[in-house]
């Protein structure tokens, strides 16, 4: 018995070591953790229980049958984040550069598999190679046996990926169906194909950083959710996110203790917005005076700017947050926000998170770029998104809502539960010298009876009441008390039942 138990341990320690000190060294040497190391990280300590530690790959090619590690580049299992369960893979650098063979990917569908089954969230730690080169189409099935599961489990259960190393070619594309990304800055990259391709391809010069590392993808691409500085800083903030999101579409949302007055009242928020209306002011400032303890998870803070996303906690429960943001582009939807807040939006919708949006938007950005770039499918997707979403809404107007912005984010039209407006809110076609300039044509050479038609249309319109007085604001209320209004109407809300017509799927303008 005790030899058996010993062949155990002995076995069990050549398996950790992966592909081999000398690897571990040079992996540690590049700044990156070991596969190990980042799920002992991730995960509570002690929790982790892992699978098919003993897999080894089955091919024969390229002598390959004379090299057969332990677990094969990929270590997988479950344990907990703060005590709520997580499915995990992490690719091993130091076994065939964590190239993905057949086994492999086995070994990732197995924990897929279960998640969906069980409904916890995975998360995907990705450092590979890409598809094991001597395994040829056998890798490739096996990239599309993750694939298909990464679709069946969109909207089921959340996925996470974390890119700490090379992700190249069609490898990119499991990523790049999960829900959030989160990639670490200098030692991680992301492309479909490679600097030394794109050189002969299009004679475009070009370092992999450049073309697919962290600062690229946050804030050109948007394929990416947030970039940290290094392994441990994202492992910390994946932890974080975790922490506000559902196990399942149908777990509900995370509730925990919470220590902050729901009914705090922030005299501030009545001098927020500045007495010009074209002066800017920071969004954010709004968000983290309603959240719990100020608690902001941004996603996609390093792209469109012009609109805000991310989750708080209102009494101990998770709400997503959308805000336009006047300090860019002075808070106008374009294509990139609607995009951005559209995803944020169906992400929400998909897992019961109640949305609450913070509407500051004097209208849809102008310009043949916009509109030769799609503005119109591109802003149609945030209308939808808003329009098909039946978890509880609940909206703020602190200021301008104009035109089809103002139908869009959040309308009492697109369902809104609960629609608030701040006095200083300006809800109308568009703003008073737009209006003016069209409806007084003739008067144009007469720039004192323009002005006082301006200050008339601003008496008459910019203003919360002629919105209120129809019903499509529930209530103006002072900002000071934006906090414990918004908190006892989500939880008016907390037993909202609502359903779209059954349908197959819809066709979202994509
Ligand atoms: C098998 C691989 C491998 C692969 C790396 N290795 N990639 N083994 N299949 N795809 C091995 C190397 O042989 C080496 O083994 C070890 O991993 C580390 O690789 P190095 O090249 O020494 O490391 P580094 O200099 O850091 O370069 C990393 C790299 C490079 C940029 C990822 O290895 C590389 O370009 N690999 C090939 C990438 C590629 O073309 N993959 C296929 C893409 S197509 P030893 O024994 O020396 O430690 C694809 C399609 C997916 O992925 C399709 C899905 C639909």
């Amino acid at each position: 018995m005790n030899d058996i138990l010993h062949e155990l341990e002995a076995r069990r320690q050549a398996a950790r070591l992966g592909g081999g000190e000398a690897r571990i060294q040079a992996q540690h040497a590049r700044g990156k953790l070991t596969a190990r190391e980042r799920i002992e990280l991730l995960l509570d300590e002690g929790s982790f229980e892992e699978f098919d530690m003993f897999v080894t790959h089955r091919a024969t090619e390229f002598g390959m049958e004379r090299d057969r590690p332990a677990g094969d580049g990929v270590v997988t299992g479950w344990g907990t984040v703060n005590g709520r369960l997580v499915y995990v893979f992490s690719q091993d650098f130091t076994v065939f550069g964590g190239s993905l063979s057949e086994t492999h990917a086995q070994k990732i569908c197995k924990i897929m598999d279960m998640a969906l089954r069980n409904g916890a969230p995975v998360v995907g730690i990705n450092d590979s190679g890409g598809a094991r080169i001597q395994e040829g189409v056998s890798s490739l099935a096996g990239y599309a046996e993750v694939f298909q599961r990464n679709v069946l489990a969109s909207g089921v259960i959340p996925q996470i990926s974390l890119i700490m190393g090379p992700c190249a070619g069609g490898a990119v594309y499991s990523p790049a169906m999960t829900d959030f990304i989160l990639m670490v800055k200098d030692t991680s990259y992301m492309f479909v194909t490679g600097p030394e391709v794109v050189r002969t391809v299009t004679n475009e010069v070009v370092t992999a950083e450049e073309l697919g590392g962290a600062v690229t993808h946050t804030r050109r691409s948007s394929v990416a959710d947030a970039a940290f500085e290094n392994d441990v800083e994202t492992i910390i903030e994946a932890r974080r996110l975790i922490d506000f999101l559902p196990l399942s579409n149908r777990s509900g949302v995370p509730t925990r203790p919470f220590f902050d007055d729901p009914a705090r009242v922030e005299p501030s928020l009545d001098t927020l917005i500045p007495d010009n209306a074209n002066t800017p002011y920071d969004m954010r400032e709004l968000i983290q005076k309603v959240a719990d303890e100020g608690d902001l998870y941004e996603i996609q803070a390093d792209f469109a700017k012009n609109i805000l996303t991310g989750f708080i906690r209102l009494e101990g429960s998770t709400v997503g947050v959308v805000a336009n943001q006047p300090l860019h582009l002075a808070g106008c939807l374009d294509i990139d926000a609607s995009r951005k807040a559209a995803r944020f939006v169906r992400f929400c919708d998909a897992f019961e998170i109640p949305i609450l949006t913070l509407v500051d938007v004097p209208g849809f950005l102008p310009g043949t770029a916009q509109e030769y770039n799609g503005i119109i499918k591109h802003g149609a997707k945030l209308l939808f998104a808003y329009a098909e979403a039946t978890v509880p809404k609940v909206t703020v107007i602190t200021r301008k809502a104009y035109g089809g912005a103002y139908d869009v984010m959040a309308s009492k039209h697109l369902r809104g539960d609960v629609n608030y407006a701040w006095p200083t809110a300006e809800i109308a076609v568009m703003g008073a010298k737009g209006a003016v300039e069209i409806l007084y044509r003739a008067e144009r050479g007469d720039p004192e009876a323009l002005a006082q038609r301006t200050r008339d249309y601003e008496d008459r319109f910019a203003n919360p009441f002629v919105a209120a007085e129809r019903g499509f604001i529930d209530e103006v209320i002072q900002p000071r008390s934006t906090r414990r209004r918004v908190a006892r109407a989500f939880a008016m809300l907390r037993n909202k039942k609502l359903e779209n017509p059954w349908k197959k799927h819809d066709n979202i303008p994509l």
